[in-house]
């Protein structure tokens, strides 16, 4: 399929927002990225400068091509400014109320034709769809964290998507150099339905006692050759999402293997989650990370 995108909005600059934006804009899009308040929008641009920085100095990109990059990115606090985009891939908290808010402000905003999508973990995507005018125009588009890096784009049909929204999916994953696969719009698609369910219970044979959090990420590490183990990898995905995924799950499947462990609950509680707020299993306010007490 012929791509026919020139401007991509993206709502959230966030852990995942940031890594959205940065790719399409190095797709040679330009990318409209909004959030809530300067802050935050500063704090995603802000990792944005880090990884090109990164990448020029590493020789992988120009500094010409990452000014160009960092050209094409038109940060704003304003939903109007997604009206001339050909797509706006949502990338906000997992909260489905707040999403369907978010949708249901921008659509009458969005200009006719242009497609929507969303990024979303474990929600269901025909329920966003139907807070919308275009129902037939919108999709999931599951990237991986960090999005720069991980090759996946699940590309997730609802009951309404049309085939041009579909192809369109397979179209921007083939464009942006990511494997892609088609997934249901089950909760948890492909890989969450699998993954989260494991780094629960990573948590969970922590606290039975079966081995200490370095000791078990560094078995999967060695043991089954992952490039994390999977309680360093919810603190790196965020503990507040994972969380979430994992209560959205277990309503939807209702197995005990999708509930939050009660150390997860406690975290996030206390408002430690994860790598991105400098603690959760981990303590990351030093050189190297190290297990930090449980609350
Ligand atoms: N943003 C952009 N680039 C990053 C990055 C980031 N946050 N972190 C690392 N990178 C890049 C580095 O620049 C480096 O690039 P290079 O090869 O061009 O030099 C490359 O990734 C490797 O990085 P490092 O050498 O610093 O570190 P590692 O080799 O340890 O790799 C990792 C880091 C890529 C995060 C690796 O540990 C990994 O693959 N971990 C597993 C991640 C994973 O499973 N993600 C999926 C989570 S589930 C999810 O996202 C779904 C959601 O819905 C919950």
């Amino acid at each position: 399929m012929n791509i026919e995108i020139e401007r991509v909005g993206v709502v959230g600059c966030g852990l995942m927002g940031h890594g959205i934006t940065q790719i399409c804009a190095q797709g040679g899009w330009d990318v409209v990225v909004r959030e809530v308040d300067q802050e935050r929008l500063d704090k995603g641009l802000a990792k944005i400068e880090k990884q090109l920085a990164r990448a020029v100095e590493k020789g992988k990109l120009s500094q010409e091509d990452a000014d160009a990059v960092r050209g094409r990115i038109h940060p704003t606090l304003d939903y109007a400014e997604l009206a001339d985009c050909d797509l706006v891939i949502e990338a906000m908290t997992e909260d489905l109320e707040a999403k369907l808010e978010m949708w249901r402000e921008v659509d009458p905003i969005v200009k006719e034709g242009a497609f929507l999508a969303t990024n979303t973990s474990s929600l269901s995507v025909a329920e966003q769809a139907a807070a919308t005018s275009r129902p037939e125009r919108f999709l999931g588009l599951h990237f991986f964290n960090p999005a720069q890096v991980m090759p996946l784009l699940e590309v997730v049909r609802a009951e309404g998507t049309s085939d041009e929204a579909s192809d369109l999916g397979f179209a921007l994953g083939e464009h942006l150099g990511k494997t892609t696969v088609a997934a249901g719009d089950n909760r948890g698609f492909i890989v969450n339905r699998l993954l989260v369910p494991y780094m629960l219970d990573a948590i969970r044979a922590h606290e039975q006692g079966v081995g200490s959090v370095e000791d078990i990420d560094a078995g999967m590490i060695a043991g089954a050759s992952h490039p994390m183990g999977p309680i360093a990898l919810a603190d790196f995905v965020g503990l507040d999402t994972l969380a979430s995924i994992a209560s959205v799950m277990h309503e939807a499947y209702g197995e005990e293997r999708f509930a939050a462990p009660p150390s997860l609950t406690k975290l996030v509680e206390a408002g430690h989650f994860g790598r991105k707020s400098g603690r959760g299993y981990y303590d990351y306010s030093g050189e190297k990370p190290v297990a930090a007490p449980l609350p």
